[in-house]
């Protein structure tokens, strides 16, 4: 396989800090022409030399020099050996889904992103995949589901909308006694937050058009593995599925990542006094914020991450009150995803989790008066005075 690179061998030669990585990546400037702006190169194919003999670069759906740049950054701030990028995030989900063969068993967190419920009930499913959705916020429920042939274990953590927390350390040690690939959906966190790998994981995932992209404008999705073997596996997936993401939106995520510190912080930071003002407003009932001290989950946060990311949900006193918020937020943006630099609104029973049936959502608390905030990085004033009017 051409330019098929480990990663970390581009990380060795410098011990810069995190936010020096994201912002010169891993070439940095181009290195034919010493472009500061890492070039797009908006090309499906490349010249040949001669017979069997190319620059490296043959058709862009097996390599592209802006594609390559970015997963050289992304595998280097995740730190793994190797990264994929995928056209989106669901993409992403479904090359990590190509490890599981009929017959296999794969155990996932329960209130994940709705369209990797769906595909695990549909696709994995008719392939004679079956899975269990458990609350692996607690330890002992991911061992009492361990098969002979549980295969994978999928945790999003935090999840969403109910930010529940997996202690990723415990469940890879566990899951690695028993031969289990451990898969992290690393989406809301980033590395910036949270370096699953570090932690036992065996692959990240993420959905890019969220905070690594950060601008509510681009698709894009990563895989991200901790051997190169496991990279080994995967990567043809990609190829010949052809899901790859293309040099426009791998340009544009570069850019995003430049800016993806200072972005988490502003998110956390804002993040934080939203959810202190929703805590203390009459008509909200709960607040899943994880940077609460007394969320049953923050002993686990605190140990592997270094910040609380910018999501929260709560809930209101009624269904109505919900429905008036959605109605009434004028900054703030209804709308599906999350991680922009826009604040986001949704109704996760409607927009986000719709194809989880709805006594399943019950169970999880993804009621009609739940709301999913996903929160930008405007002055947070301006977000907590734009919720106060919509909640009066
Ligand atoms: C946690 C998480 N993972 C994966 C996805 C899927 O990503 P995409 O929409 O880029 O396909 C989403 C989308 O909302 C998500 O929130």
């Amino acid at each position: 396989m051409k330019n098929f690179t480990n990663y970390q061998e581009y990380d060795k030669k410098t011990n810069l800090k995190f936010a020096s990585k994201a912002v010169h990546g891993a070439l940095g400037t181009e290195p034919l022409t010493g472009s500061v702006s890492f070039p797009i190169f908006q090309s499906a194919t490349f010249r040949f030399r001669g017979l069997k003999d190319s620059l490296g670069y043959d058709y862009t759906r097996l390599q592209n020099p802006t594609v390559e740049e970015l997963e050289r950054t992304l595998a280097i701030l995740e730190e793994g050996a190797h990264c994929m990028a995928l056209s989106s995030g669901m993409a992403a989900v479904m090359c990590v889904f190509s490890l599981l063969k009929s017959g296999d068993h794969l155990i996932s967190s329960d209130d994940i992103y709705g369209g990797t419920y769906e595909i695990a009930n549909t696709v994995l499913l008719e392939n004679n995949i079956k899975t269990d959705f458990v609350d692996l916020s607690v330890i002992e429920e991911f061992e009492k589901h361990i098969k002979p042939n549980t295969k994978m274990v999928f945790i999003e953590s935090p999840t969403n909308p109910t930010m529940k927390v997996a202690d990723i350390a415990k469940i890879s040690e566990i899951a690695h006694k028993h031969n289990i690939i451990v898969v992290v959906d690393n989406t809301l966190l980033t590395p910036y937050y949270q370096k699953p790998l570090n932690l036992g994981a065996d692959i990240v995932l993420h959905s890019g058009t969220k905070y690594l992209e950060g601008h509510n404008d681009t698709m894009a999705g990563f895989v991200i593995t901790k051997t190169e073997e496991m990279a080994t596996k995967l990567r043809p997936y990609l190829t010949y599925q052809g899901s790859c993401l293309a040099p426009l939106n791998a340009w544009l995520t570069l850019r995003g990542i430049k800016t993806l510190e200072v972005r988490m912080q502003k998110h956390n930071d804002n993040c934080r006094k939203v959810a202190e003002f929703l805590r203390n407003h009459p008509k909200v009932t709960k607040v899943y914020y994880v940077g609460f001290e007394d969320h049953k989950d923050y002993q686990t946060t605190i140990k592997q991450t270094t910040g609380f990311g910018g999501m929260l949900s709560f809930e209101v006193d009624s269904e109505q009150t919900a429905l008036q918020v959605l109605d009434k937020v004028d900054m703030i943006i209804f709308a599906g995803s999350l991680g922009g630099t826009e604040s986001l609104i949704v109704y996760p029973t409607v927009v986000t989790h719709h194809e989880v049936p709805i006594e399943e959502r019950e169970k999880l608390g993804i009621n009609d008066r739940l709301l999913r905030l996903s929160v930008g990085i405007e002055d947070p004033q301006d977000i907590i005075n734009d919720l106060a009017q919509a909640l009066d």
